[in-house]
């Protein structure tokens, strides 16, 4: 299990659950950040940080959310377990994540 980040972060990345996340598992994209499904040992700080609720412990994400699970599993297929976010450096949006339209919401 792990918590998941869903649409409401796209072109908002307040970022602040990256200050709190103490394992750095989470991933900075273009427009989204992407919590490592594995690195991730599931300590909850991240999710009461979070300014527009986005992250969602996995067993609980409801709608159309759900199929950030997969996404999240997709891009770390590819970039694998490189252990620590900020060594790793930014990765490649998720191609869905990429077609979304505009976010209306206001920058972080
Ligand atoms: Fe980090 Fe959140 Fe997991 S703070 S360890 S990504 S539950
Ligand atoms: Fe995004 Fe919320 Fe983190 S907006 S960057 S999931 S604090």
């Amino acid at each position: 299990m792990t918590y998941v980040i869903g649409q409401a972060c796209v072109d908002v990345k307040d970022l602040g659950c990256v200050e709190v996340c103490p394992v750095d598992c989470i991933y900075e994209g273009a427009r989204t950040l992407y919590i490592h499904p594995s690195e991730c040992i599931d300590c909850g700080a991240c999710e009461s940080v979070c300014p527009v609720e986005a992250i969602t412990f996995s067993e609980d994400v409801e709608g159309e959310d759900q199929r950030f699970i997969g996404i999240a599993e997709e891009t770390f297929a590819s970039v694998g377990a490189p252990g620590g976010a900020d060594r790793h450096g930014r990765i490649e949006d998720h191609p869905q994540v990429t077609a979304l339209p505009a976010s209306s919401a206001p920058k972080a």
